[in-house]
């Protein structure tokens, strides 16, 4: 596996799942680490296995959805690690938002982590890594961005939301030294997808999506999605026609 050039990384929503597994891949490639997230307990946890381990991690708590909590977090760890090369925003919320009963409420909640918390994680860090002329910004967004999906509509929204303004970043900072990844994997197993009650098909484990994810920012790619089935089928559901899509998601996904 290629490894990442960067001193330190700060990964948010580390306190479990991908975020997790991405920062102990990180430790052992010798990055040091920030870590946020609003269980501090696990975060606490995390770093010192990883210090255990002979690595360097710090720890920060946060709610992404708090702008100015989570801009204090993200200052506070680059203050401990130094210059921070690698972003990865990770903290992910994915609440389900079913049409009956639709809660404006609950929108904001996931766009305020999964949108906006991402958001505020650039803001504090781009500016440094303009200056220097150096860095990589990392959106974890989903497969689940390729289209809307009955039940999970506010969750793809983010997602799609958090994928395009990426892409609009990327061109930009590209050509001042700042390379942007945006992620999109299928199923993986975490706390997060144990809720769901629909079939999740080519799951895999975090531990190897993490190693996935690291290798793409490793290669400076510009995209990272995965695994190949799961990216052909949402390739595939995403240019069926309106009616076709609406029948199928009906029968496949309705709450
Ligand atoms: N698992 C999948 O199949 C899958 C597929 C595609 C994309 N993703 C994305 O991958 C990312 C990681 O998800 P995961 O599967 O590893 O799930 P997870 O284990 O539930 O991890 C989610 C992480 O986000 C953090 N988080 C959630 N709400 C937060 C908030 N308000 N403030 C700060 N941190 C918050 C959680 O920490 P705290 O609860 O401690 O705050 C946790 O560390 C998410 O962005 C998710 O959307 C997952």
């Amino acid at each position: 596996m290629k490894r990442i050039r960067a001193r330190s990384a700060i990964v948010t929503g580390a306190s479990s799942g991908i975020g997790a597994c991405l920062a102990v891949q990180l430790a052992q490639q010798g990055i040091h680490v920030g870590l946020t997230a609003r269980r501090a307990d696990r975060l606490e946890t995390l770093a010192r296995s990883i210090q255990d381990a002979g690595g360097v991690a710090v720890v920060a708590p946060a709610d992404a959805a708090d702008r100015q909590a989570t801009t204090e977090a993200i200052g506070r760890l680059e203050h401990e690690l130094g210059p921070v090369d690698l972003l990865i925003a990770n903290a992910g919320l994915g609440r389900s938002s079913p049409a009956v009963g639709f809660s404006a409420e609950v929108v904001e909640e996931i766009v305020r982590v999964n949108l906006i918390g991402a958001s505020v994680a650039i803001e504090v860090l781009l500016p440094g890594m303009l200056n220097r002329g150096r860095g990589q910004i990392v959106g974890m967004s989903s497969l689940a961005a390729f289209r809307g999906l009955p039940g999970s509509s506010a969750y793809c929204a983010s997602k799609a939301a958090l994928s395009t303004l990426l892409e609009g970043l990327r061109p930009e900072l590209r050509r001042r030294g700042v390379l942007v990844t945006i992620v999109h994997p299928g199923f993986v197993k975490t706390p997060m997808t144990e809720q769901s009650r629909h079939v999740q098909p080519w799951m895999m484990d975090a531990d190897r999506a993490a190693s996935i994810i690291l290798n793409g920012i490793a290669r400076g790619r510009r995209r990272v999605d995965f695994p190949a089935p799961t990216l052909a089928l949402m390739r595939l559901v995403r240019l069926l026609p309106a009616p076709i899509f609406d029948r199928i998601a009906a029968r496949v996904l309705s709450t």
